[in-house]
């Protein structure tokens, strides 16, 4: 098996995934700043790594809009986000419809890990996307569960990143 990780990440949780993965399968990772698909082209397995920001996989279009390049390969995608792990209706549901097409939806394998932020590492606009989020949640008269822990989100401030979380996408590449 010819693997390769290639993540895109903003402010490092997605990078420090893509190393852990690459380490635990003995292959290379690539910064999708600087991949082409094109240069997919010679790996039978492709892991890709994007952050979550408002629901959208960061840089996941360079596989879901190059399907005719990337057919027949085995594609794992990997997200990293704060929404709690047991939304399930979050994650398979809404980042699921929002990213990949119902047509090419069978074609990946979707892993989701906890990932990091740090409020004073924040650029402005992601300071004041998320204080703009937070006010017309809790503007919401009654705001749904969903919506709650979004205000909750909006507020997170740590490192949740977590080795143990990649086992199953690394069984998964190393499968025959
Ligand atoms: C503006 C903004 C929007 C975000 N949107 C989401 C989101 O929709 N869902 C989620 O689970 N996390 C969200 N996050 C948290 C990021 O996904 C998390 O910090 C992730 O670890 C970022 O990875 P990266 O630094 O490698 O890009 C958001 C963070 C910011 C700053």
């Amino acid at each position: 098996m010819k693997a390769v990780v290639v993540y895109k990440t903003r402010y490092g949780s997605t990078k420090t995934y893509a190393e852990w993965i690459a380490e635990e399968l003995g292959c290379e990772m690539r910064d999708a700043k600087s991949v082409k698909a094109a240069e997919l082209k010679e790996f039978d397995t492709v892991i890709y790594g994007g952050g979550l920001y408002a629901e959208m996989i960061n840089g996941v279009t360079l596989l879901t809009k190059n399907m005719d390049i990337l057919s027949g390969k085995k594609l794992l995608v990997y997200t990293t986000g704060l929404t709690p792990l047991d939304c399930r209706d979050y994650y398979d549901k809404m980042v699921m419809e929002k990213n990949f097409p119902p047509e090419i939806r069978d074609k990946f394998k979707v892993f989701n890990f906890l990932g990091k932020m740090i409020i004073s590492e924040l650029s402005l606009p992601h300071r004041a996307a998320l204080k703009t989020l937070k006010k017309i949640m809790s503007g919401k008269e009654n705001p749904t569960e969903m919506e709650k822990l979004l205000i909750e989100l909006c507020d997170a401030d740590g490192d949740f990143t977590d080795r143990s979380a990649i086992a199953d996408l690394v069984a998964c590449a190393s499968a025959q």
